[in-house]
């Protein structure tokens, strides 16, 4: 690709601990360019005010930013309607919004909840409330010997008791893709429901909700060069109509008695208060960047950038590698470098400016699976460059030396 994206994001020209810097935590959070940042200036300084209350020309304007953007939204998943489109503040805030709307109020004793050992806290936790106040079984899918899920365990533990099966499409961790779609088919064949966390998928591959015929999606803003503060809630609009609301106040009513009231149509139901018009504009024009970019082209950079790495770490021979045998795997690797901590790796990473993250990525029942407490990741996005992951060798490189360990 000819295409210098250092232009758009010039943060990514910056020095950090004077060297410049190589952004390598994708996962966490990407970087806005231009153009969305452009957005946000351009809708506060010509457009503010609060939407859909307004009868004046402002207000008017506001509410078409963030109804335009909700178009782009249903468009870019091939939603069959912008009402299945519900804005939250992230994919964490979606999550509980399904937990505690549909979750607690479809099941009982006896159902059960299934999960992988690979997600992500935020579509983990929300489950394990719900089925400590409902009385409802949480199972777990675990990985096979090569990192994916264990197609054993699905066979076993996907029953005409699962009610719910809660999967990331892509593991923030291993950055291994499920096949959702084959889930999908197979969750309703037994009656389930389907809740897929797209946050590591939707900023990184085409996905498309009728063609995985998902019941539930969730994604965040700024994990895909919108700001931070916006997220996405696909559900089918069937469903969604059946729900009680999640946050209840103003904007989300029909109309409202001293003891009772009566609730807006979708997607206005779920989206109490004063929402976040700025950040839908935002993400509105991330859209349009992602899709002038390409879906195909940011895949291709992200896959040639993941294995690069792999190939580059294995050459290092104290370097513990983590869900590289997979075969679809894309956006991220995760690896240890033997006898140091992975705090102590990333820090001797940033004195060269490469930012990576450590930790155990808000997944520590994988950790736990994994038989590590933290690990080191380097996860990718198309503004990345074979420079970076060469950095980020060198850099890896150093690490014992530095801990004299060498
Ligand atoms: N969920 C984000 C990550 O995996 C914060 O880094």
């Amino acid at each position: 690709m000819d295409k210098n994206f250092l232009n758009d994001f010039p943060i990514l020209r910056s020095e950090m601990n004077g060297h410049p810097l190589a952004y390598l935590d994708n996962g966490a959070t990407t970087q806005k360019p231009h153009s969305v940042v452009r957005e946000i200036c351009g809708y506060y300084g010509g457009c503010n005010a609060n939407p859909h209350r307004g009868v004046y020309e402002l207000s008017v304007k506001a509410t078409k930013v963030y109804e335009d953007a909700r178009r782009k939204v249903a468009q870019f998943l091939n939603a069959k309607s912008t009402r299945e489109i519900i804005f939250t503040k992230n994919a964490t805030e979606s999550l509980n919004l399904i937990a505690y709307s549909y979750g607690l109020n479809n099941l009982r004793g006896g159902d059960e909840i299934l999960i992988t050992i690979a997600e992500h806290h935020s579509n983990l936790v929300p489950w394990q409330r719900v089925a400590q106040v409902t009385g409802a079984k949480l199972n777990y899918i675990y990985l096979a010997a090569d990192g994916n899920l264990s197609a054993e365990d699905i066979d076993k533990k996907l029953s005409k008791h699962t009610k719910i099966l809660a999967v990331t499409q892509i593991s923030n961790v291993l950055g291994l893709v499920n096949d959702v779609k084959k889930l999908a088919a197979r969750a309703h064949e037994v009656g389930a429901v389907i809740v897929v966390d797209g946050a590591q998928s939707v900023p990184h591959i085409p996905v498309d909700v009728q063609d995985l015929d998902a019941d539930f999606l969730a994604f965040s803003g700024h994990k895909m060069l919108s700001p931070m503060g916006i997220g996405v809630l696909y559900g089918k609009k069937k469903i969604l109509e059946e729900m009680p609301p999640f946050l209840s106040g103003g904007d989300m009513i029909e109309y409202v008695e001293e003891q009772a009231t009566t609730f807006a149509e979708l997607p206005q139901k779920f989206e109490a208060g004063t929402q976040n018009v700025g950040g839908a504009a935002g993400l509105s024009a991330a859209i349009d960047y992602l899709q002038g970019v390409g879906f195909a082209e940011i895949e291709r950079i992200e896959r040639d950038l993941t294995n690069y790495t792999i190939a580059e770490l294995k050459k290092i021979p104290y370097v513990e590698l983590y869900g590289c045998d997979a075969e679809n795997k894309i956006g991220l690797v995760t690896f240890n470098v033997k006898d140091v901590h992975p705090h102590d790796v990333a820090t001797i990473l940033d004195a060269q400016g490469v930012a990576i993250r450590a930790g155990h990525h808000c997944a520590q029942p994988l950790m736990k699976f994994l038989g590590q407490n933290s690990t080191c990741r380097a996860s990718f996005y198309f503004y990345n460059t074979r420079r970076d992951v060469e950095r980020l060798i060198e850099a890896v490189q150093k690490v014992r030396g530095v801990m004299r360990l060498a």
